[in-house]
């Protein structure tokens, strides 16, 4: 069945993008962060874009800059801070990619100033983060679609599989971190994409903007 805009299937489409690590504060000096970069969600954030879409993206502390083609740019530091951002505007969004690494646990307490060193050694208790792409997952109204990433280094398939129902996610991207050149700081990625059907597509290693394509040919599928 062919659609009059079959070519330009996110013209107009509001898209809400994750990209990039958080940092979770310890004292007014020190965070615990990631090695996350934020160059895949920002490719994915241009592609968009460059097809027409509304663009908005919600990054965590990266050294890129802000693809000018985005809407909106909106720059967050902590898992708490990108949750909000995301809680409000995903009501109004038709697709959500949450391609940011964000921290599982932050510290219990931020200390108010500067912890000393003083004992041997020290324990620092973390509280759990509030899991965004799930929170986002429960409130997806049918017309939406929330697409999701994985990272494993055992189980991989598995793991992304049950992420993606755990989740609600309509699409996972599972980055492989066993090949040479993937992941974290690297301009090239290689991925395997699950539905709740199993694999629907399995990349070469590829620099992270042809990665991003993929990635939008397999949303737009949807
Ligand atoms: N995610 C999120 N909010 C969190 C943690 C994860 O939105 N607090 C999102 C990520 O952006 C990614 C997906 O959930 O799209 C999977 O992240 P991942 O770290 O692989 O999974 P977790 O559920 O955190 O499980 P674990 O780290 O224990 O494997
Ligand atoms: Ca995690």
């Amino acid at each position: 069945q062919k659609h009059f805009n079959q070519s330009k299937p996110f013209a107009g489409k509001k898209i809400l993008i994750t990209a990039g690590p958080t940092y979770e504060a310890i004292d007014p000096v020190r965070f615990i962060g990631n090695h996350s970069s934020g160059k895949m969600g920002y490719a994915i954030a241009r592609s968009f874009a460059d097809q027409g879409a509304e663009v908005t993206l919600i990054s965590g502390p990266s050294k890129l800059e802000p693809p000018s083609v985005v809407k909106e740019f909106i720059k967050v530091t902590s898992a708490k801070e990108m949750l909000e951002a995301c809680e409000k505007r995903f009501p109004h969004t038709d697709i959500g990619v949450m391609a940011a690494a964000v921290a599982d646990y932050r510290p219990k307490t931020v200390a108010t100033e500067k912890i000393k060193k003083e004992e041997k050694s020290m324990a620092l208790e973390m509280e759990k983060t509030t899991d965004i792409a799930k929170t986002l997952g429960k409130i997806k109204a049918p017309h939406q679609l929330l697409i999701g990433f994985a990272l494993e280094t055992n189980n991989e398939e598995a793991n992304a599989q049950q992420k993606l129902r755990n989740k609600n996610f309509d699409l996972i991207v599972l980055n492989s971190l066993n090949d040479e050149g993937s992941g974290f700081n690297h301009d090239t990625n290689q991925v395997k994409i699950f539905d709740k059907n199993g694999l629907r597509h399995q990349s070469e290693l590829e620099a992270k903007t042809k990665i991003a394509e993929l990635i939008l040919e397999q949303i737009a599928q949807l």
